[in-house]
């Protein structure tokens, strides 16, 4: 038989399809490049923009911004939700993967996983030409919470030097998303000084205009994207960073088990039982 003929019959239907990475003559080939080629010449950067987005960068502000986002991003101290989710896990002897995992499961609408929904929010708000008081009067009618509003540390008169840093830096990048963003921030702050734009909105914003301006992401593709929760990827991939660090850091300190005092719990069963007690050795029956 013709050896064509043959090669066809034997074709075989594939399992998954991959539009990123493969393997050519033992090599890992990633966007059609060799890796050990893009390790020389790209910064990892530039490989996590261009592989999460599925084709490379164009710009080297987008570049610039991931960079700075992944560097910013990697801890905020042992007080955080994350965090200390990690330390309870490491100091119960647990694992490093399951430590991380414990730490990894509280990023969400909070904390750290509202970058998703600030795109969400501010990409619709801009599309539809919404003003922000009336952007901001829809959530509170609906007793929801803004996406990318709020921190429970920092105030407008304690600004979060983070969010001064990553706007700084994308100064000149036309930013019609982070000026709508700052329009929302000026008004809730006025309300209540907790209210300032955090820096999950900072960062939904300063994406959106970069893939937009910088990267000339058309609406689908937006639109595909805070579907796939692109945007919360980048505290994941940071904060992991920091979550393996407090990991590592119990391991050498050795520390052992946590448990939590009665004195920092408020347990109704406790008051409840005090008032019995309290009641029964009263004189007055
Ligand atoms: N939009 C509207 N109102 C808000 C918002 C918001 N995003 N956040 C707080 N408020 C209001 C509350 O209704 C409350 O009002 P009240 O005093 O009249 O009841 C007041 O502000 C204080 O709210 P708290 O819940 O006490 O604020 P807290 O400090 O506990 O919350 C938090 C901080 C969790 C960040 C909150 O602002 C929030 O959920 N924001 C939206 C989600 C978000 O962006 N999370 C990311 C934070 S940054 C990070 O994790 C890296
Ligand atoms: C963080 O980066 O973890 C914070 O902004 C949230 C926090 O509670 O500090």
């Amino acid at each position: 038989m013709d050896k064509k003929i043959n090669d066809l019959k034997e074709r075989k239907h594939t399992l998954f399809t991959s539009t990123i990475s493969g393997e050519v003559d033992e090599e890992v080939v990633i966007l059609g490049k060799k890796l050990t080629e893009v390790a020389e010449k790209q910064s990892f950067a530039a490989i996590v923009g261009s592989l999460w987005l599925g084709r490379e960068l164009k710009s080297l502000k987008t570049e610039n911004f991931i960079d700075l986002v992944l560097k910013l991003l990697v801890d905020h101290g042992p007080y955080q939700s994350g965090a200390v989710n990690t330390i309870i896990s490491a100091r119960a002897g647990k694992d490093l993967v399951s430590s991380l995992v414990s730490g990894l499961l509280t990023i969400g609408p909070r904390f750290g996983g509202a970058i998703n929904a600030s795109a969400q929010v501010f990409y619709t708000a801009v599309s539809d030409q919404k003003e922000p008081a009336a952007l901001i009067e829809e959530f509170a009618h609906q007793k929801r919470y803004i996406p990318g509003i709020g921190h429970k540390k920092y105030r407008i008169d304690m600004p979060d030097p983070r969010v001064k840093m990553l706007q700084a830096s994308v100064k000149g990048v036309g930013g019609e998303y982070l000026k709508y963003a700052q329009q929302v921030e000026k008004i809730t702050s006025a309300k209540k000084p907790n209210l300032i734009l955090n820096v999950d909105g900072t960062i939904a914003a300063i994406l959106l205009d970069l893939l937009t301006s910088e990267e000339q992401f058309d609406n689908l593709a937006i639109q595909q994207l805070i579907e796939a929760e692109f945007f919360n990827a980048f505290f994941v991939l940071s904060r992991s960073v920091g979550f393996i660090a407090h990991y590592l850091d119990q391991k050498r300190l050795n520390e052992g088990l946590f448990r939590l005092n009665p004195d920092e719990v408020f347990s109704a069963e406790i008051q409840n039982s005090n008032l019995q007690i309290h009641k029964s050795s009263s004189k007055f029956k």
